[in-house]
This record gives structure tokens, C-alpha cells and sequence, in this order.
């Protein structure tokens, strides 16, 4: 079958001229703990300064006007970590929810949190229910917080949610197809990245939106995540205006002039 080539996931062409923006920006917010011990601190305070990184790069996203900002906040295989920095971890994102979803509300940003609640602790689970109803009919800006989340987990989560439709009769099972799949992960009504920018010069997803990802544009930035700002921020999306999109095709979809 011939894939509607209007998808929505596609990012959206601008004047000829201007560098094209994209329409969803996705963050691997990675090295708070090599800031820190480049910096001779403990790790939690990179992880803190990491939280002053994400509520600028939220600033500086909004000012550019690009509707979706997506941002890999703490993993499914984090668990792996000591204890105490997954505690502080999870008592940081307790406190930027309290903090910040006030203002973020006030700037009219959506919250949607993606990831597997199970498990979590219930305050937090309270927490993150309550920022996405209270800012669910806002509209300058989504910005989604993958939260305890591994694309693995996301793609059986959606495998064993269709297995079940198809069991009760709900579904049939050649009504699976591409799109119906996309709409049983958690980004359903999000569209694909159009760029993941990963800090701190690793040069991998570590399970983060793969199936999202399958054209993302990647772009690799060297800075810690603590360090990251609007320059480092117009520098990737600099790259990414000059990237070729072909999607499979032959010509080149926003494409500038070089
Ligand atoms: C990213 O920074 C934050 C999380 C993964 C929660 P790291 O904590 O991974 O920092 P490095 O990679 O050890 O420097
Ligand atoms: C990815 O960073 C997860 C987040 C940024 C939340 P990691 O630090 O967990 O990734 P690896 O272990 O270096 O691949
Ligand atoms: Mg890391």
C-alpha cells in the first residue's frame, strides 16, 4: 500500500529562503553526571542543574514558536541506578511538577507524560494525572515528558493492547495495520519526531521513541545536558534545516537551497 505522503508526522515546509523549523523537537537530556563531576559535584546537582537546562530549552522552544518539544526525562532501565539516585531523581520530578506546571499552564503549554505508570509511586502518579488535566486544552505548545519510559516496553504495551482488542472481537486482525499500531503507543496524536537531539556525545537512543524515530533526523551535541542552551539549541536546529529528508522517495522534502 501507498502511504499517505500527507502524513502529519511530516514537518512543515516553509517560504523558500527561511531555514525549515521543525514541527517536533525531541531531547535525550543526557550527561547531568559527568557535568557534575567535571565540576567536582555530587551528581544530584548535575541532575538539578539538568532541571534549569530543561525549563530554558522549554522557554527558548516556545519563543520559536515549534508546537512539540518531547524530552527523555528518566528511562526504564534507570531503575538500574543506586537507590538513592533513582530516589532523587524521582524526588526532582515531584518537584518540577509542583514548580513549574503553574507557569507552564500560564505560558498555555500542554503537559502529556508518556511511559509506564505502573509501578510508580502513587503520589507521583496523582501528580502526573493532575498536570496533564490541568493543562490538557492548552495549545501553544506540547510538551511531552517520557517519564519511566523504554520504546520496548511502549511497542509491547501496544502489541499486548491489540492482542487484547482482537481476543474480546473488538478488532480484526488485519485491521493492524501502520496507523493503527502508532495509535496504541503512547504517543498517539503526537507526531513523529522531526528531529532527537542527544547531548553529552553519546551517539545512541538507549530505547527512546524507536519506532517514532524511524525518519527522525538525529543530531549529536557535545555539551552536557546542564550546559545546553539557545545557542546550542539554534545550532542543532541549524543542522537540521540543512538535512535532506527523502523519506524513501527521491527528492528531497523541505530541502534549501545550498
Ligand atoms: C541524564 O544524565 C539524566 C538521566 C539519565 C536521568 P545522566 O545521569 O545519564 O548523566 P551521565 O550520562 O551519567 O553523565
Ligand atoms: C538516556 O540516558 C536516558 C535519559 C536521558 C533519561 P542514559 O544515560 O540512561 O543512557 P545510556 O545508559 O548512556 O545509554
Ligand atoms: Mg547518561
Amino acid at each position: 500500500m501507498v502511504k499517505d505522503l500527507a502524513d502529519p508526522s511530516r514537518p512543515t515546509g516553509q517560504a523558500s529562503g527561511s531555514p525549515l523549523m521543525p514541527r517536533h523537537v525531541a531531547m535525550i537530556m543526557d550527561g547531568n553526571g559527568r557535568w557534575a563531576k567535571a565540576h567536582g559535584l555530587p551528581r544530584l546537582e548535575g541532575h538539578r542543574r539538568g532541571l534549569d537546562a530543561l525549563r530554558k530549552t522549554v522557554r527558548a522552544v516556545l519563543a520559536r514558536n515549534i508546537p512539540f518539544l518531547t524530552v527523555y526525562s528518566f528511562s526504564s532501565e534507570n531503575w538500574r541506578r543506586p537507590q538513592d539516585e533513582v530516589a532523587e531523581l524521582m524526588g526532582l520530578l515531584r518537584h518540577f511538577i509542583r514548580q513549574d506546571v503553574k507557569e507552564l499552564a500560564s505560558q498555555n503549554v500542554k503537559i502529556r507524560i508518556i511511559g509506564n505508570r505502573d509501578g510508580l509511586p502513587s503520589d507521583i502518579v496523582a501528580l502526573l494525572q493532575e498536570a496533564e488535566a490541568t493543562t490538557a486544552s492548552n495549545t501553544s505548545l506540547t510538551l511531552t515528558v517520557a517519564f519511566n519510559y523504554g520504546a520496548r516496553d511502549e511497542i509491547v504495551r501496544a502489541a499486548r493492547k491489540l492482542a487484547a482488542d482482537v481476543l474480546s472481537g473488538a478488532l480484526a486482525l488485519d485491521g493492524i495495520d501502520e496507523e493503527v499500531f502508532s495509535h496504541a503507543l503512547d504517543t498517539s496524536a503526537i507526531p513523529d519526531p522531526d528531529v532527537i537531539i542527544r547531548t553529552s556525545g553519546e551517539l545512541r537512543l538507549s530505547n527512546f521513541l524507536m519506532w517514532q524515530a524511524a525518519y527522525s533526523e538525529l543530531v549529536f551535541s557535545p555539551l552536557c545536558w546542564p550546559d545546553f542552551d539557545d545557542h546550542a539549541l539554534d545550532e542543532a536546529l541549524l543542522d537540521y534545516g540543512r538535512r535532506q529528508r527523502r523519506f524513501g522517495g527521491l527528492d528531497a522534502v523541505g530541502a534549501q537551497p545550498s
